[in-house]
Formats: structure tokens, sequence, C-alpha cells
């Protein structure tokens, strides 16, 4: 797959977005970061688009709608306080928008309903192995559960919208090409019966290997979808505030250099906004950077296994982490798992 070209090229490209017919986008992920990110960008490329965003800080969300209202008046903006460490909450935040697209002129029932873009977004680095109300690792349900539980709850919405000039599409943003499961997927999926609980990096290259299955797995059996597992590369976010004072230190620390392999904040908004809209990335699984290059373990292989073994291999942990998402949130308390 061809990468993107210029920046000037994208940005051209996503200029003609304004002729589209106001796209429908959630960010679960929106307060900070690279959600917030995508949110501005969406703001200055499209017309009156409907944006609807997660998170749990509303001094930040509020920020955000008070900047909207300037940069595109006519976008509908819209906070969601959520913490989506409960999975129940995935639930509301479905409930919430439903609502919110009911009230929409033209929308006279949830089968008018459309979601062109989804993105979660979610997962500061987070050191606490404290389990979640649902006796989860927080970092798996920030980076695996609640993002697959959004898909299986918004699914029908994504669907009628592929018919749509812009289609449907789910952006997890996360760390293509970094995928190191635990335990070579052997043992239990959720590592909830690991003793000591692993810790955060751990649990964050996990999940980033049940990402990228999952995106293969749902590109398979919803192939009128596009399913993006993007790896942003090094952003200068808020991803570091939940970290004890001296790791924060030390990144400080780290910041020029960082600087140096850094990419701005226009250039990924820019290049998100183009793959969540571009006709390459409409459909099908992918596993790239935010230029569109491809960080795919299924054509580079995993650890020396390649052709036919290691399509086997995918092919037997998809189907174990497909049942594992099944049992694991849908046993969750207060979750209500659509039929998929
Ligand atoms: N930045 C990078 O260089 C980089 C590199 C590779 C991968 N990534 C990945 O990209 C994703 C986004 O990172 P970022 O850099 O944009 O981080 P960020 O600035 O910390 O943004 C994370 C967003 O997630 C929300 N969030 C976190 N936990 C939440 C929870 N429990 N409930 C609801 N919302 C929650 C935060 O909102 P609230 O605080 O309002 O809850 C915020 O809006 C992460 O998965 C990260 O691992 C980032």
């Amino acid at each position: 797959m061809a990468p993107q070209g210029s920046l000037a090229s994208v940005t051209s490209e996503n200029t003609k977005l304004i002729s589209l017919p106001p796209p429908v986008a959630l960010i679960i992920g929106g307060t900070s970061g690279i959600g917030a990110i995508i949110i501005r960008t969406l703001l200055l490329r499209t017309t009156a688009p409907r944006i609807y965003f997660v998170g749990r800080n509303r001094t930040a969300a509020e920020a955000i709608i008070a900047e909207a209202a300037k940069t595109n008046p006519a976008a509908k903006v819209v906070f969601f306080q959520y913490d989506v460490y409960v999975l129940a909450n995935l639930g509301r935040i479905a409930a919430d928008f439903v609502q919110e697209e009911l009230q929409v002129e033209g929308i006279n029932s949830e089968q008018d309903i459309k979601l062109n873009i989804l993105v979660n977004s979610t997962g500061t680095f987070n050191p606490s192995t404290t389990p979640t109300v649902d006796n989860l690792q927080p970092e798996l349900v920030s980076r695996h559960y609640s993002r697959i539980l959004s898909i299986n709850l918004l699914l029908p919405y994504l669907q009628h919208a592929s018919t749509t000039p812009l289609g449907a599409r789910v952006l997890t943003i996360q760390a293509a090409g970094q995928e190191n499961p635990k335990n070579d997927l052997t043992s239990a999926i959720n590592l909830r019966d690991i003793t000591p609980r692993p810790g955060f990096v751990t649990c964050a290259f996990h999940a980033t290997a049940l990402q990228s299955l999952m995106m293969e797995e749902l590109a398979i059996r919803y192939p009128e979808i596009g399913f993006l597992h993007l790896n942003p590369g090094v952003v200068f976010t808020g991803i570091f505030r939940e970290l004890p004072w001296w790791m924060r230190m030390l990144a400080t620390l780290a910041k020029p250099l960082m600087w140096l392999i850094s990419t701005g904040e226009t250039e990924v908004g820019e290049r998100l906004v183009r793959l969540a809209s571009d006709e390459e990335h409409r459909t099908g699984a992918w596993l790239v950077m935010p230029d569109g290059k491809e960080k795919d373990w299924r054509k580079t292989g995993w650890k020396g296994i390649k052709g036919e073994e290691w399509e086997k291999k995918r092919a037997e942990w998809r189907a174990k982490v497909w049942v594992d998402f099944k049992e694991t949130a849908g046993s969750a308390e207060g979750v209500q798992l659509r039929d998929w």
C-alpha cells in the first residue's frame, strides 16, 4: 500500500471533504491528545459535522466545545462524560449517542442513524494494577475490552453508514507493529488469573496484539466497514499525566530527544482524517502509521513464524480472542452485548 505523500497533498485532499454530507463521528478519548487532534481537524475540514466525544475531564471537554463554536459554528459537538474503565458505561455512551442523533432533523428512527467514524483513543499510561469494577486490568480495559465493546454496541449504525459517500470506519489508536501477546496467548487472555498482576507495559503490548487480531477478524466478518489499527508514532500529548511524578520527570527530561522523532499536531490530524476518509481504507483491516505506511505483522510474520504456519496461528488466536471478548465483556455487570 502506498504511503500518503506530502502533508500538502494530504491537506489538499482533505479540503475536498467540505463538499460531503455532514459526517458523524464518535471519539472515545477525545478530551486530550490524538482524539482531540482528530476532533479539531474534522471541525476544520468538514461541513456541519456532528461530533460526539467521551472522556472524564469536563473542564477539558468544555474548552474543546468552546473552541469548536468558533472554528465551525454549524457543527454539533457534544460531550459524554464517562469512565470507560467501567464496561457498563459503554452501553450508556451508545444510548446517549442514539438519543442525540434522534434529535437531528430527518432522523426518525434508529434505522436512520449512521456513524461514519468511530475512534477509540483512550489509554493513558496508568501504572495501577488495581482491578477495575469488572475485575480486569485497567490498561486492558481502556486498550482492548472497552474498544471492542464500543464496536459491538454501535455496529448497526456503522453498517448503516457504510453505503454513504464517506463510508464507515473504526480507528483504534494504539501501536500497530508492536504486538506482543502475553504467553503466546496460551493462558487466559484477560490476564486476570496471573499473579502478580502484570504491569501496564505488559498489558499495553498484549492489548496491542489483541487489537490487531480483532481488527483482522472484524474486517472478515463485516467487510463493508474499514477497521484501522493505527500507530501514531511519537506525538506530544497528555499521555504521561497519570504516571508517578518521578516517571513524569524522566519523560520531561527525554523531551528534547523525543522532539527529534515526534510528529506535530497539524500533521497527525490531517493524516488521520485522511485515513478516516480516503477510498483506499474504506473497507478491510489496516495496521498502519498515520502516513499510511504499513506496520503489519500479517505481512512481516512474528518471531520468525511466517507463511502458512503464521496464517494458521493467527486464525487460532483470533478465534480465542473473539471468544474471550464475548465471555469477558459479556459477563461484566450491566453489559448487554449485541449478538455477533
Ligand atoms: N502520544 C503518543 O506518542 C502515542 C504513541 C503511541 C501510541 N499512543 C496511543 O494512543 C492512544 C491515545 O494516546 P494520547 O497520546 O492521545 O493520550 P492522552 O493525551 O492521554 O489522551 C487519552 C484520552 O483518553 C481518555 N481516557 C483515558 N482513560 C479514560 C477512561 N478511563 N475513561 C474515559 N476516557 C479516558 C482521556 O480523557 P480523560 O482524561 O478526560 O478521561 C483522553 O481524552 C493511547 O492508546 C496511546 O497508547 C500514543
